[in-house]
């Protein structure tokens, strides 16, 4: 390494990137025990107290709601968010937190969006998943039927979906139509394999992301966050307009 650049990468070390500016953070897995994210309110609180220390104001925290697996609702959701609510105030912890939901595409939706049951985020958002391996069906109908009555539609973690890797043109054509994609900051790490790395790397070039988020499940994902603030795709993706400081 030549000293120019080792002189580089030591400035490079010394700038961490600050997170405080996306203020928000909105796709996550706190309420304990309803889904695979945390099991215990210590661990939510755990990973809270790391949020804080990441610069984080706010969370807005997604549990799954998937039709054969995590059978969550509204009614467990709010409930589960006030417990949190209690023991922040409690330990006077200074982050504020709201509750939504991460929706696995199925046929399902549609009987709850027909309900009015969605859970929003900001301004009628909802945040949607896909199976990682099978390509969705049916759901251009879902988003149609979802902007007519005045929802926005948020697309969790396009990088992740196998069947778009090599393409961001799905990502493009969303957008256009006034959706919303989200990324795993993780993705850019490696943290869901190489594949999805690159296909994060590609978001980022050209620029096709609305949100950055932790989607954490455990405080692992903060570490391995923590562990990686001098990255350049992370400088790269914060200098991008993202909307997180909106919410
Ligand atoms: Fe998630």
């Amino acid at each position: 390494m030549s000293f120019f650049s080792n002189l580089f990468s030591k400035k490079q070390q010394l700038n961490p990137i600050d997170l405080s500016v996306l203020r928000t953070d909105m796709h996550s897995h706190l309420i304990p025990g309803i889904d695979d994210g945390s099991k215990t309110m210590e661990e939510t609180i755990a990973m809270l107290i790391k949020f804080k220390e990441l610069g984080y104001k706010k969370i807005i925290t997604t549990p799954h709601i998937m039709s054969d697996f995590y059978k969550n609702s509204s009614t467990n959701i709010l409930k589960g968010l006030e417990d949190i609510r209690d023991e922040i105030k409690r330990i006077n912890l200074d982050i504020e937190i709201e509750a939504a939901a991460e929706y696995y595409f199925d046929e399902t939706l549609f009987h709850k969006l027909e309900a009015n049951e969605l859970m929003t985020f900001s301004e009628n958002h909802v945040l949607i998943e896909f199976s990682f391996s099978i390509a969705p069906q049916e759901h251009e109908r879902l988003f149609y039927d979802m902007r007519i009555k005045g929802y926005k539609p948020v697309i969790a973690h396009f990088e992740r979906y196998l069947y778009y890797h090599g393409s961001i043109d799905q990502a493009r054509e969303w957008r256009e139509k006034g959706m919303l994609i989200q990324m795993n900051v993780n993705s850019l790490f490696g943290h869901y394999g190489p594949g999805v790395k690159k296909q994060a790397e590609n978001l980022v070039d050209s620029g096709q992301i609305d949100l950055l988020a932790t989607d954490c499940h455990r405080i692992d994902h903060l570490t391995i966050l923590e562990q990686n603030l001098s990255s350049s795709y992370l400088r790269k993706v914060m200098n991008l307009p993202l909307k997180n400081n909106v919410l």
